[in-house]
């Protein structure tokens, strides 16, 4: 399929502050830049053809002044038009963010962000434009878009181990599975989505992050910039999006809201980790609709398995071919795998996969530390374990990725 630029107008007047990030972008790969050395308030008139011949138009939102705010509503009264990004000063008035908002603008990217992460960002945002009006065709119209594969961990019974799995794989993930060649980092990306009793802050030493009660709260769509602002980078290079410290109601996220995190996120990291809460909420749809591999994690215990069951049938109710894979934690790969574990597998329809031993003084020694079983107790059987599933699930969504998607009738 032929491969379509993304048009974006770039105003860059020549009295007015230049977008040191806008330097070079014409030379990027996907895009087509038509530069206008005007105002905003100033190519109003044509500023409506500009809208509906691009896809975006980027502009410097220096001071905001009436006029400008007129040419933004006069682009967006006119229909199909492109999205607005402006590109604000970090110190901009939060009144005057609102005041760009309002009239119709998209996307405020602050002015410090890198020639790299704004190029990432408008492909983002062309992406998003496409799914919205091709229903999800954007990855193949564009195809270097980067897409994060999503792996979300879930519990068949409270306080089994599915946050120490979450946050140990998103660690793990992060090293390239070359072992002769140092190779830079995947991104990772850890979401605690469990928002009323999220633990990953407490396991990281982190601060609780607000983002995603502010948006329970307030129902906004998030869009890049507030995204950014919320994930915590760990001296690791390990990202965080870490669940609240207020509680908010668990039914007040909306699932689109939660469909342009996940859609953000897949944008700009290789893996997408995220530790699902254990009420079935309806905001989870999209996530499950886009998870790559999920992993329940478990005991053997009948009444584990029951639930175990039971969650895997409503997960997969959601989306038919979601691949779920069994991690057993806080016991020891057997040998011989016993009669209950037989009768498990049975009832599960699938493996019992992954195990993970149960290693008190690992788990307790990352607990006391706020950090990953691998650096502080790195010869230990529980991180043996972690990084073999690390490697499994890795291996496993290469292959996916390689293999055509079958629909099923
Ligand atoms: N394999 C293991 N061996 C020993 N201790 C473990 C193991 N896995 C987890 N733990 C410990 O069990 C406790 C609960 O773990 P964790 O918070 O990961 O469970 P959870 O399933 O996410 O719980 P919740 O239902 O509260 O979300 C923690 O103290 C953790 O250190
Ligand atoms: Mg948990």
């Amino acid at each position: 399929m032929k491969e379509q630029a993304i048009k974006i107008a770039l105003l860059a007047p020549q009295d007015g502050e230049a977008v040191a990030a806008a330097e070079g972008l014409e030379k990027r790969k996907g895009l087509r830049i038509t530069k206008r050395a005007e105002h905003l308030a100033k190519v109003n008139g044509n500023g409506v053809a500009l809208a509906k011949s691009h896809d975006i138009i980027v502009f410097h939102a220096g001071s905001v002044d009436d006029a400008d705010l007129k040419a933004i509503s006069g682009m967006k009264a006119e229909g199909k038009s492109a999205k607005l990004v402006a590109i604000a000063s970090e110190t901009m008035k939060v009144s005057d963010l609102f005041r760009l908002r309002n009239a119709g603008v998209t996307e405020v990217i602050p002015d410090s962000i890198t020639p790299d992460d704004l190029y990432e960002q408008l492909l983002s945002y062309a992406k998003s434009l496409s799914a919205e009006a091709r229903s999800g065709e954007a990855a193949q119209t564009h195809p270097h878009l980067r897409r994060g594969r999503i792996i979300a961990v879930t519990q068949s019974l409270g306080g089994i181990g599915s946050t120490t799995v979450a946050a140990n794989l998103a660690d793990q993930l992060q090293e390239r599975s070359s072992r002769f060649s140092r190779t830079e980092a995947n991104k990772v990306v850890l979401v605690d989505l469990d928002i009323q009793f999220g633990t990953i802050a407490a396991a990281l030493d982190l601060e609780a992050n607000e983002l995603l009660f502010d948006l329970a709260m307030n129902g906004d769509v998030p869009d890049a910039f507030v995204i950014e602002e919320a994930v915590h980078r760990m001296d690791s290079g390990l990202a965080v999006l870490a669940a609240p410290d207020q509680f908010a109601p668990l039914d007040a996220l909306k699932p689109e809201q939660l469909k342009a995190l996940i859609a953000n996120l897949r944008l700009r990291f290789d893996y997408i980790v995220v530790d699902l809460p254990r009420a079935l909420v309806d905001w989870l749809s999209p996530l499950v609709q886009e998870t790559d591999l999920m992993l329940m994690v478990t005991d053997t215990s009948v009444p584990s398995i029951r639930q175990a069951h039971r969650l895997i049938r409503f997960y997969t109710e959601e989306k038919n071919d979601l691949e779920v894979q069994i991690v057993v934690n806080r016991e020891a790969k057997p040998l011989f795998k016993r009669r209950h574990h037989k009768a498990a597998e049975k009832a599960l329809e699938r493996s019992l996969m992954h195990w993970l031993p149960e290693d008190p003084r690992a788990a307790g020694k990352a607990i006391d530390h706020g950090a990953p079983v691998s650096k502080v107790a790195r010869r230990s059987a529980l991180n043996k374990s972690i990084s073999r599933l690390g490697r499994s699930a890795r291996k496993t969504l290469e292959e996916t990725k390689k293999q055509p998607k079958v629909v099923k009738e």
